[in-house]
C-alpha cells in the first residue's frame, strides 16, 4: 500500500495474525500459550486503523507456525482474523480463520451437571455454532448456551 507507514517491521519467517478485532491480541497470545518467557520474537499492534474493521490488532510471531486447533480457538474469539504465513519475507499463504458448524473438544460446557462434565464419562463436549460474531455456541447434550465471555474465560483466563 502506498504511503502506509509500517508500525512494526516486516518479518522474515513466521506467522502474522492480522484483522484481529481491536483489543483482542492479548487473548490471542494467551490461546497460543505465549507469555514472553519462551523467548519468541513477537510484535503486538493494538487499536490501529483498518479499512474493513474500523480498528484492529495485529500479532506477528517469528519462527512459529500455528496448529489447526490453535487456529480454531482463535476463530472463536477473533472471527475476522487472517493468518499469513511468511517465508523469506513473502506472504506464501493467507487464509481467514473459520469456525466449523460444530465445535468438538476445544471448550467445556459451563453446566456442571452436563453429561460431558461427568468425571467418569468419556464424552467429548460438542457445541453447535449458533452465531459466529459475536460467538454463541449451544451444547448438544444439555442445550446450554456458551457466549463470548464464557469462551474467553476458558481459552484465555482472566486477562
Ligand atoms: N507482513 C509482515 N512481514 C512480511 C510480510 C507481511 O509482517 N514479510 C504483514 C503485513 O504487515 C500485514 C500482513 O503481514 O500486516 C499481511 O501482509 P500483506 O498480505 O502484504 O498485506 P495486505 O495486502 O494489506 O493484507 P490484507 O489484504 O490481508 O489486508
Ligand atoms: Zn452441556
Amino acid at each position: 500500500m502506498v504511503n502506509k507507514e509500517l508500525r512494526v517491521r516486516k518479518i522474515r519467517n513466521g506467522t502474522v495474525i492480522d484483522h484481529i478485532p481491536a483489543g483482542r491480541s492479548l487473548a490471542v497470545l494467551r490461546i497460543l500459550g505465549i507469555r514472553g518467557m519462551e523467548g519468541l520474537v513477537v510484535a503486538i499492534v493494538m487499536n490501529v486503523e483498518s479499512k474493513k474493521l474500523g480498528k484492529k490488532d495485529i500479532v506477528k510471531i517469528e519462527e512459529r507456525i500455528l496448529s489447526r486447533e490453535e487456529v480454531d480457538k482463535i476463530a472463536l474469539i477473533a472471527p475476522t482474523a487472517t493468518i499469513n504465513i511468511i517465508k523469506d519475507y513473502k506472504v506464501v499463504k493467507k487464509y481467514r480463520v473459520s469456525l466449523p458448524d460444530e465445535i468438538i473438544g476445544l471448550i467445556k460446557c459451563i453446566n456442571p451437571t452436563c453429561i460431558s462434565n461427568k468425571p467418569n464419562e468419556p464424552i467429548r463436549p460438542i457445541f453447535t455454532v449458533i452465531s459466529r460474531n459475536p460467538p454463541k455456541l449451544q451444547c448438544i447434550y444439555c442445550g446450554t448456551y456458551i457466549n463470548y465471555d464464557d469462551i474467553i474465560l476458558q481459552l484465555a483466563g482472566n486477562l
